[in-house]
């Protein structure tokens, strides 16, 4: 299993302050010493947290492989292939939001994100689709000729929140999923059988499979017993993890999971 770290908040933390601390660059030698694989970075529309400056420096001086998540916006995609890094993964967005929400409906723009995949691999970069695990949008991934997808795990782990924790005691409570705990438990396992299947599906069609959003060391086990899925990308709950252990050891955390992947 890879694991990519997003690192976007901590750009988020320096933006709250609008001064050069902390610094996301700084983070990679954290990173790499815990045995992370992968840098995740995300050049939103808005410049909330990673900017252009930020991107620049982050693929030029890794040592670990960088992933750019990145909306179809044209001009941001045309400077993402100018900078070369690893991999773009292509996401959805809207100005709103707090985090990515639901994947990329690939049934809409078709032909533009299509397009947008063959400029990344005219440019020399692999690129990933972030979509929600559905039969369809395989296929259309498949159908674009895109070598890799990232399902989207948010409803995954907003289910598991809302039955194993006290979040729906909170003002932050998920109101789609204030249900009973059996019902709770009936959709959890629905999705998590549903995850395993799109990710046998994907492997099947010769896609890579990638995960992320909302994953944690929590609810980490039933993804990571999903053998087709072959890389997660973690964000939030490493960097919270981190105000308290500090980066290495939150990322080695996780890390620490892969090795006993069965879940019962
Ligand atoms: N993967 C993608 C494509 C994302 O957009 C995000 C959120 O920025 C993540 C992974 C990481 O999600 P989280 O911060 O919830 O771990």
């Amino acid at each position: 299993m890879r694991l990519g770290v997003n690192i976007d908040h901590i750009a988020t933390l320096r933006e709250a302050r609008r001064i050069n601390e902390p610094e996301p660059l700084e983070a990679i030698a954290y990173l790499r010493n815990a045995g992370a694989n992968q840098i995740t970075i995300h050049l939103r529309e808005d410049r909330r947290h990673i900017d252009d400056v930020d991107v620049a420096k982050i693929i030029e001086c890794s040592p670990l492989p960088v992933n750019v998540e990145s909306s179809i916006q044209p001009d941001i995609i045309e400077y993402l292939c100018s900078l070369r890094p690893h991999s773009i993964t292509l996401v959805p967005e809207k100005r709103e939001e707090i985090t990515t929400e639901g994947g990329l409906n690939l049934k809409v723009k078709t032909d533009q994100i299509a397009k947008i995949i063959q400029i990344i691999k005219q440019a020399d970069i692999l690129p990933s689709l972030f979509i929600d695990p559905h039969s369809e949008m395989l296929q259309l991934a498949k159908q674009i000729q895109c070598p890799k997808v990232e399902f989207h795990t948010g409803r995954y782990a907003n289910l598991f929140l809302m039955l194993h924790s006290n979040l729906a005691l909170t003002k932050h409570s998920i109101r789609e999923f204030e249900l009973s705990r059996q019902e709770l438990h009936t959709l959890l396992t629905q999705e998590i059988k549903n995850l395993a299947q799109m990710a046998r599906e994907a492997k099947d069609i010769g896609l890579f499979v990638a995960a992320g959003h909302g994953l944690n060391k929590e609810n980490l086990k039933p993804i990571i017993s999903i053998a087709e899925i072959q890389e997660l990308n973690i964000g939030h709950s490493i960097i919270s993890r981190a105000v308290f252990v500090g980066l290495q050891r939150a990322t080695e955390e996780i890390i620490e999971q892969f090795k006993y992947p069965k879940f019962y």
